[in-house]
C-alpha cells in the first residue's frame, strides 16, 4: 500500500502548489471518524485540506445510508457537482462511506451521476492510495466495495478538533435490528485490541485532548471476539487509569448488553462522564420483538432503575423510532410512557425509514404517514415539557463544562457539561474554548442551561 502512497505523492508533487482536498462526512460519529482518517491518508500523500469546495481538486463525500433523506441529500449534492466537473474536467469526485457500500448506489451512480470518478466502500479505506492512483493515471471510473482483510485500521487521523477526539474501539455490527442497514454496510463486528486503543488514548491525552469519545455501533459488546477477551467495563477501567486531564464518553451502548457492572463502572471511574446514551427505539415489547432488539421494556427499565438508584438525577438520552411497520397508537403510547417515566435530558427521534435489504423492508406497513407524523409531533412536545422541568434540577449546581465554541447568542460561549447538556455562559475570553471550566447554573431552558463561569 505504501508503494501507492509514494506513487500518488510523486504525481501530486508535479503540480506547482499542493493540490487541495475537500472531505465531508455525513451520519454518525463513526463515519466522521472515518472521514478524519481519510484526511490522514490524503495529507500523507501531499494533499492540503480545505473547507472551500471550489478550491478543491479532490472532493469526497463520506456518506450515510441510515435513512432515505440522508441518501437523498447526497444525491442532491453530487448532482450539483455536475456543472463544476464540466468546467474543471481535472476535478476528482469520490463517494465513500455507507451508501457507497451498497450495490444499488454503485448502479445508480454509474447510470446517472457520471461526474463521479471514484467509489470506495467502508472496508476500503486503506486501499485509497491505490484507488486514487488508478483514477489519476487512467482517468476512468474506479470502484472498490470489496471486504479487504484489514484487521485494524491503524491510520493516523487528521482531527478536526484540538480538544475533542473520537477513538473507534470496534467496527461493524452483528445485531441486525430489523430496520437497520448498518450491519449490511459496515460488516461484522470487529474489536480493536485494547493495547492499540490505550496507546491512542494515551497519545491524545499527552497532546492535551480534553475529551475522548469511544466509538462503536454496540460499544458494550466490545472485546467478545478477541483472542484474549475483555469486556467493555474492563476497557473503561483501563482507560480511566491513563494519566491526563481528560474525560471519557462512549457511543452507543446497546441495552441488551448493558450490565450492572457497566453502570457501576461509570460511577466508579472518575474520568467517565456521568451520562448514558441508551437507545430505546420503542417502548412496546411487540415492536421491540419485531425490531429484533432482544430486550423488553421491563429489562430496559431495570437498567435505568439501577443507574437512578445510584444517582436519582443521572442523565440519560436516547434514540427512538416512530412508525415502525404496523406500529399502532397503543404501541406508540407505550414508548411515550417510558419517555415520561425515564425523563431523558434529550431524545433523538426518527420517523421509520424503509431500508431495502433489511428484514423490516419486507413487512407490509399499514400505518399511515400521517399518523407517524402526528405521533412524532406528540413525542417532541412531550419531551419539550419534560426537558423544561427536568433541567431545573441543575439550578444552583456547579457543573463541569467543556467549552467548544461561540454561542449564537452575542457575548456567550457554549459547551457541553459532563452530563451531555448544552451550557452557555457569558464570556468575552475566547481562549476558554477548548477548556473545561466550572459553571454555576442560574437558568434552565428546555434546550440548554445557562450560568456563570466560577
Ligand atoms: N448502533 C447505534 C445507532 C445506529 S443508527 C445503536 O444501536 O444505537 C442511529 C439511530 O438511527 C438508531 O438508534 C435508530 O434510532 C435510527 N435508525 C436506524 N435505522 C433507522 C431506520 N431505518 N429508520 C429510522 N431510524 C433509524
Ligand atoms: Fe443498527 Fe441495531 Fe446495529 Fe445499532 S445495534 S447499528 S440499530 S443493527
Ligand atoms: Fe449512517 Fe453508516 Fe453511521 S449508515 S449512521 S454513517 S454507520
Amino acid at each position: 500500500m505504501s508503494n501507492y502512497k509514494e506513487k500518488v505523492a510523486e504525481i501530486l508533487g508535479r503540480s506547482e502548489a499542493p493540490p487541495l482536498c475537500f472531505v465531508h462526512s455525513f451520519g454518525c460519529q463513526q463515519n466522521v471518524s472515518d472521514g478524519e482518517r481519510i484526511l490522514g491518508i490524503l495529507s500523507e500523500m501531499g494533499y492540503g485540506v480545505t473547507s472551500d469546495i471550489n478550491s478543491a481538486s479532490l472532493i469526497i463525500y463520506n456518506t450515510c445510508a441510515v435513512r432515505e433523506n440522508a441518501e437523498n441529500r447526497v444525491y442532491g449534492l453530487v448532482g450539483e457537482l455536475k456543472h463544476m466537473k464540466e468546467q474543471r474536467p481535472d476535478l476528482i469526485i469520490g463517494l465513500c462511506g455507507c451508501m457507497a457500500q451498497e450495490e444499488k448506489t454503485v448502479q445508480k451512480v454509474k447510470s446517472t451521476y457520471k461526474q463521479v470518478d471514484l467509489i470506495f466502500g467502508t472496508h476500503a479505506l486503506s486501499e485509497l492510495p491505490r484507488l486514487l492512483y488508478d483514477v489519476l493515471t487512467t482517468r476512468k471510473f474506479v470502484c472498490d466495495t470489496e471486504e479487504h482483510s484489514e484487521p485494524e485500521k491503524e491510520i493516523n487521523a487528521v482531527r478536526s478538533s484540538s480538544f475533542k477526539a473520537s477513538v473507534p474501539i470496534m467496527y461493524g455490527c452483528d445485531n441486525f435490528c430489523s430496520y437497520c442497514i448498518v450491519p449490511y454496510v459496515r460488516g461484522r463486528e470487529k474489536s480493536r485490541v485494547p493495547e492499540a486503543i490505550i496507546r491512542e488514548v494515551r497519545e491524545l491525552s499527552e497532546k492535551g485532548y480534553k475529551e475522548i469519545m469511544l466509538l462503536g455501533q454496540n460499544v458494550n459488546s466490545y472485546g467478545k471476539n478477541l483472542d484474549r477477551p475483555i469486556n467493555f467495563a474492563e476497557l473503561l477501567r483501563r482507560i480511566n487509569e491513563i494519566k491526563g486531564d481528560f474525560k471519557i464518553r462512549f457511543m452507543s451502548p446497546h441495552p441488551k448488553d448493558c450490565t450492572n457492572e457497566l453502570i457501576d463502572t461509570i460511577f466508579e471511574c472518575d474520568k467517565v462522564c456521568k451520562h448514558l446514551h441508551l437507545p430505546l427505539q420503542s417502548g412496546s415489547d411487540e415492536i421491540l420483538k419485531k425490531m429484533n432488539r432482544r430486550y423488553t421494556a421491563e429489562k430496559y427499565m431495570e437498567i435505568v432503575d439501577h443507574a437512578r438508584s445510584k444517582d436519582p438525577g443521572f442523565s440519560l438520552t436516547t434514540d427512538i423510532i416512530v412508525g415502525f411497520p404496523n406500529e399502532t397508537y397503543d404501541d406508540f403510547l407505550k414508548t411515550l410512557e417510558i419517555v415520561k417515566k425515564v425523563k431523558y435530558d434529550n431524545i433523538y427521534s426518527f420517523i421509520y425509514s424503509k431500508r431495502t435489504g433489511t428484514k423490516a423492508a419486507e413487512m407490509t406497513d399499514m400505518t399511515s404517514d400521517e399518523d407517524k407524523s402526528k405521533w412524532m409531533t406528540e413525542l417532541l412536545q412531550t419531551q419539550r415539557e419534560i426537558s423544561t422541568e427536568h433541567y431545573k434540577r441543575f439550578l444552583g449546581r456547579t457543573l463541569d463544562v467543556l467549552f467548544d465554541g461561540e454561542s449564537r447568542h452575542e457575548g456567550m460561549l457554549s459547551g457541553k457539561s459532563d452530563e451531555f447538556i448544552i451550557v452557555e455562559a457569558p464570556c468575552s475570553d475566547k481562549s476558554i474554548i477548548g477548556q473545561r471550566k466550572k459553571v454555576k447554573i442560574t437558568k434552565a431552558y428546555n434546550w440548554a442551561l445557562c450560568g456563570e463561569i466560577v
